[in-house]
């Protein structure tokens, strides 16, 4: 008897590059089935941000036990799997090397392709997962821990072209190390988007950076911060908490928004999109009503949207990959 035909081959992507250890099952037309993330962020908070080493340590403790969880909830072996997604950077060099060893022994003991996948690139592939997927040409505003990005999305399989990025700070940076200033937890954007509910948006006039053509800078900004943290008492700092949170949110905010309007406009208006971790922030969402953002558990880091990059980046045949390297930063 004719066996039914196979089913489709599943994508299976790995993300380890800085403090989440991350795996993900999808299926070839992006829909998820799996999206297993372990965030280290407890492990860190006590130091107040990310220690490379610590992190390597726990993505190799981790990586493994989190790969079995995702194929065990998507309800697959690897038997189904035809397709490998690591992300090769940037990021932690120690951290990425721990998702790129465990990447090539897999595919290697599978004999099945590898594709190395772009950070960046995973980000803006958060948006072709469905149900919700978009298709280019779009403006892509990505906004993350380690990058502040204005992108002109025209191809998947293509690298976008940088219409601006920061000049000192990245975005979730500026919110990581202004929380820090407020005397907030790690990881500090989601902190400061929670205590800024309940502040006032006017209560302090913060400074939106003015530099040139597309690019942002936010260190200005994070030193008006600490100046006036350091004007108040402990006890009035506790009092204006929620007001500083939220004018120094609002700044940011004012910032992306701005500069993403402007560059809708310099290329001629179509679709925005906002991906990365600040792309999670409530008031940046509300700001860009028109915009596409990526679904909130797909905005922080996560390895489905690096399986969905991987169905856009030229994979690897075995056992060509055996030789890839990790790199910390785009040259
Ligand atoms: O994309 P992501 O998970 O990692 C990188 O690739 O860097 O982004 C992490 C960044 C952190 O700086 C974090 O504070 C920020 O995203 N973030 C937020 C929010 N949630 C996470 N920033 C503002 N508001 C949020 N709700
Ligand atoms: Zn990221």
């Amino acid at each position: 008897m004719a066996r039914p035909s196979a089913a489709p081959r599943l994508i299976l992507g790995i993300e380890t590059s800085c403090d989440e250890t991350a795996a993900a099952v999808i299926t070839p037309d992006g829909r998820i089935l799996s999206n297993i993330v372990s965030s280290q962020a407890d492990l860190h908070a006590r130091y107040g941000g990310v220690v490379p080493e610590v992190a390597s340590r726990r993505h190799l403790e981790l990586v493994t036990p989190v790969v079995q969880n995702a194929l065990a909830e998507a309800d697959t072996t690897l038997d189904d799997v035809g397709l490998l997604g690591v992300t090769a950077g940037p990021g932690l060099i120690g951290a990425l090397l721990v998702g790129v060893a465990a990447a090539k022994a897999i595919a290697w003991a599978r004999r099945l392709p590898l594709a190395a996948v772009d950070h960046l690139q995973g980000h803006v592939a958060s948006l072709y997962l469905e149900p919700d997927a978009i298709a280019p040409p779009f403006l892509c505003l990505l906004a993350s821990g380690g990058h502040t990005l204005l992108l002109d999305v025209q191809d998947r399989g293509k690298r976008p072209r940088v219409l601006g990025t920061t000049l000192d700070d990245a975005a979730g940076e500026a919110f990581d190390k202004g929380a820090r200033l407020l005397g907030l937890a790690y990881p500090g954007g989601a902190e400061i988007d929670r205590v800024a509910r309940d502040g006032d948006p006017t209560a302090y006039d913060f400074p939106v950076a003015r530099v040139p053509g597309l690019d942002f800078s936010f260190s200005g900004l994070k030193t008006a911060l600490l100046y006036a943290v350091k004007k108040l008492q402990p006890d009035e700092l506790e009092r204006r908490r929620a007001d500083l949170a939220a004018s120094y949110q609002r700044a940011i905010v004012r910032a992306l928004v701005q500069r993403t309007e402007q560059a809708a406009g310099e290329i001629g208006g179509g679709k925005v999109a906002a991906v990365g971790g600040v792309a999670a922030n409530s008031e940046l969402r509300a700001s860009l009503p028109d915009a596409t953002a990526a679904p909130l558990a797909l905005c922080t880091d996560n390895a489905a949207m690096i399986a969905s990059a991987a169905r856009f980046t030229e994979a690897i045949p075995y056992p060509g990959y055996l030789a890839l390297d990790a790199y910390a930063s785009t040259a």
